[in-house]
């Protein structure tokens, strides 16, 4: 339990990004298949979307699905993009409600036909909608969107429309697919690995990172005001003294 007061509260970053992990943990500890384990994130991400709002965070954003994750078992990758349109179905009503904008990166024509179908419209659903934005990076890789931004970056010099003498770091970043959004000021990673795993690779560059050994299902509001009192304990200098 935490003892901290809300005062430490006062520092909340604008964009949290989250690397959920410790699905299939959870299940293995409880005997449950691994899909039970995503139907319980599942219900975390519900959670701590709500949290988010209710706290001021302007965008969150969501790793829910990597480009690697393809190579895990065919029944283990139809669940998950089953539960994915089953989400988006069910929770579009309540994301309307609370004022929530859904987007989504990442190679979004990997995904079944359905599935791109019924994110289609949830983000629409949404798009009016002035609160936190929720972002899911869905058969996302960061090197595969530095990829896809130097090949639009190409394009854009090839057409004439961008001189390449005009190329840095702003630039580029109007290339990736996270070109509307700041980067994040805030990393959390569930179940205590220590890494990265291709997420934002570029958008990370000066993100506090917060890594906590909970599981992602058992993840809750607490758990990320714990994150943020220490997001707002850390002083960011962005290289500087
Ligand atoms: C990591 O757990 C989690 C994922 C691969 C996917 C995240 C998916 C969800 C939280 C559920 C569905 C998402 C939405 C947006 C409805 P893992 O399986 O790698 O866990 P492990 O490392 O313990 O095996």
């Amino acid at each position: 339990m935490s003892t901290a007061t809300d005062e430490d509260l006062k520092s909340i970053p604008r964009h949290i990004a989250i690397i959920m992990d410790g699905n299939g943990r959870w299940a293995k500890e409880r005997s449950l298949p691994r899909t039970e384990g995503h139907r319980a994130g599942a219900d975390t991400v519900r959670r701590v979307t709500e949290g988010c709002g209710e706290l001021g965070v302007e965008y969150l954003t969501l790793y829910a699905f990597s480009s690697e994750n393809w190579k895990r078992p065919k029944r283990e990758v139809d669940a998950l993009m089953k539960l994915l349109e089953q989400f988006l179905r069910t929770k579009t009503p309540e994301m309307k409600e609370q004022n929530i904008r859904l987007q989504a990166i990442g190679r979004l024509h990997d995904l079944p036909k359905s599935c791109q179908d019924q994110l289609h419209r949830s983000v629409e659903a949404t798009s009016q909608n002035s609160g936190l934005t929720l972002i899911l990076a869905l058969s996302y890789g960061g090197r595969e969107e530095i990829i896809d931004g130097i090949k639009s970056l190409l394009e854009s010099v090839e057409r004439g429309h961008l001189d390449k003498a005009m190329i840095d770091g702003e630039v580029f970043s109007k290339h990736l697919y996270t070109r509307y959004y700041p980067d994040p000021d805030l990393l959390i990673r569930t179940s205590g690995e220590m890494r990265i795993s291709n997420f934002l690779l570029w958008q990370l560059s000066y993100t506090e990172f917060y890594i906590t050994p909970r599981l992602w299902p058992d993840f809750n509001k607490e758990d990320l005001k714990d994150a943020i009192r220490e997001y707002g304990r850390r002083q960011r200098r962005f290289g500087g003294i």
